[in-house]
C-alpha cells in the first residue's frame, strides 16, 4: 500500500528521474564501464553532461537512445585517451572479480577494470573521481582496495569510502554498493533517506495482466527451487515479497531459470518470472527508458546497473561539492582509514 502522501511508484519516478536535458556548460562526468547508463541517468538528472565508454554494443545503444550524452563502443584500456574538459570521472568497473559468488581473483582477474579507471584519474585529474562497486572488495580483495585508495592519494586526492544501500534512497530493492570518492576537500556523502516502497509499490499494476510470453515455472522448476531452498536454508520462500522491498536483482537471477531466478507468485498460485521491465522497475528505472537487444541482453543491462535513484542521490552530492570555490574547500584531512567499521555496519 503506497501511503497518502506518497505518490504512485511509477510517477515518482517519472518526476525525479525525467528525461534529462543538462545545460550546454553544465560540467562534464567520464563515465567509465557505463552499461546501459543507470550511473549516467542519476548524474544527467543531477545535472552533468555525461560521456559514457562501454565495450557492449547494445547497452552502448540503450544509453545513446535515452540519455542525452553519447555512449562511445570502446573496450577500455590504459593508455587510451578519452575526452577531454572531464570535471569528474565516474564508473562502475566489473564487479566479477570481487564478488563473493565468484572466485575474488581480484586484480589477477582479465576483466579487472581498475587499472583503466586510475590510469584515467592520473592522465585527465578530475576535481572528484567516484567509483562503485560490491560490498565484496571488503573481503578477500581489501588489501587491493587499500592499494587502489593509495594511489588515488598520491595523486593528491582525499578518498573517503562508504557502504550504501539503494533502499534507502527510495528503490524498492536492497542493494549494496561500496561507493568510493576520491576529492579534493569538502565532500560529503548523501545522506539516506528512508522511503519504504516495497516490491508491490513497484510493480503491482504490472502484475494485474499477463505479460506477453510469460515465463511460467514447470513443475520440474518449482522442484528444483525448492530443492535449493531446503539445501541454502531458506526460512522464507523465496519469491518476490509484495510488501517488502525485493531483494538484489542480478544479471543472473533475472536472466536464468536458476534455483535463485527472481519470481513472482500471481494471485491464481501460478509462478512466473520477472520481465525486464519489472527486473528495471526494481532497479528504479522509469518508464520512458527502453532497453535494446534481444532479451537476454536487456535483462544483463537491467541487472548490472546502478540504481539511478542511488546515482541521483550521489550525483546530487557531487553537484554541491561542485559549488564549492576552491578557495573555500575545507582543507583535506586525512580521515582514519574506515574499512573495518564498514564491515561490521
Ligand atoms: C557493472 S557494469 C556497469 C553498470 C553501469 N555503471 C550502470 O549503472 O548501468 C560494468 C560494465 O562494464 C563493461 N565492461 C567490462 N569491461 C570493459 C572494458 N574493458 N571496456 C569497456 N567496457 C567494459 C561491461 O560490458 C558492463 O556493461
Amino acid at each position: 500500500m503506497i501511503p497518502p502522501n506518497k505518490k504512485p511508484y511509477a510517477d515518482y519516478l517519472n518526476a525525479v528521474l525525467p528525461r534529462p536535458k543538462p545545460r550546454a556548460d553544465a560540467p562534464l562526468a567520464l563515465d567509465l564501464f557505463a552499461g546501459c547508463g543507470g550511473l549516467a541517468l542519476g548524474f544527467e538528472v543531477a545535472g552533468f553532461r555525461t560521456i559514457g565508454f562501454e565495450m557492449d554494443a547494445d547497452a552502448s545503444r540503450t544509453y545513446a537512445k535515452n540519455l542525452h550524452g553519447e555512449c562511445r563502443q570502446v573496450f577500455l584500456e590504459p593508455g587510451q585517451d578519452l575526452a577531454d574538459g572531464a570535471d569528474i570521472i565516474i564508473g562502475g568497473p566489473p564487479c566479477q572479480p570481487f564478488s563473493v559468488g565468484g572466485l575474488q581473483e581480484g586484480s589477477k582477474d582479465r576483466r579487472n577494470g581498475f587499472p583503466v579507471f586510475i590510469d584515467a584519474v592520473t592522465r585527465y585529474r578530475p576535481k572528484l573521481a567516484l567509483f562503485e562497486n560490491v560490498r565484496g572488495m571488503l573481503y578477500a580483495n581489501k588489501p587491493y582496495l587499500e592499494k587502489i585508495i593509495a594511489q588515488l592519494e598520491r595523486l593528491g586526492y582525499t578518498v573517503e569510502e562508504e557502504l550504501h544501500n539503494a533502499v534507502q534512497y527510495g528503490t524498492p530493492q536492497r542493494r549494496e554498493r561500496l561507493v568510493v570518492v576520491a576529492h579534493k576537500g569538502g565532500w560529503e556523502f548523501p545522506e539516506p533517506e528512508h522511503f519504504g516502497y516495497t516490491a508491490g509499490d513497484a510493480i503491482g499494476d504490472l502484475l494485474a495482466s499477463l505479460p506477453e510470453n510469460p515465463k511460467f515455472l514447470t513443475p520440474g522448476m518449482d522442484t528444483y527451487v525448492a530443492k535449493y531452498e531446503k539445501a541454502s536454508k531458506c526460512v522464507r520462500p523465496r519469491d518476490l515479497h509484495l510488501d517488502d522491498s525485493s531483494r538484489t536483482v542480478t544479471c543472473r537471477n533475472l536472466n536464468g531459470a536458476t534455483g535463485d531466478m527472481l519470481r513472482v507468485r500471481l494471485e491464481d498460485g501460478r509462478r512466473r518470472r520477472l520481465t525486464v521491465r519489472e527486473g528495471a522497475r526494481l532497479q528504479s528505472f522509469p518508464d520512458w527508458f527502453k532497453f535494446e537487444g534481444a532479451e537476454g541482453s536487456q535483462y544483463n543491462q537491467v541487472g548490472n546497473a546502478v540504481p539511478p535513484l542511488l546515482a541521483r542521490a550521489l550525483g546530487l552530492a557531487v553537484a554541491k561539492y561542485l559549488e564549492l570555490a576552491d578557495d573555500e574547500r575545507p582543507a583535506p584531512k586525512r580521515p582514519p582509514r574506515q574499512l573495518a567499521l564498514l564491515e561490521h555496519a
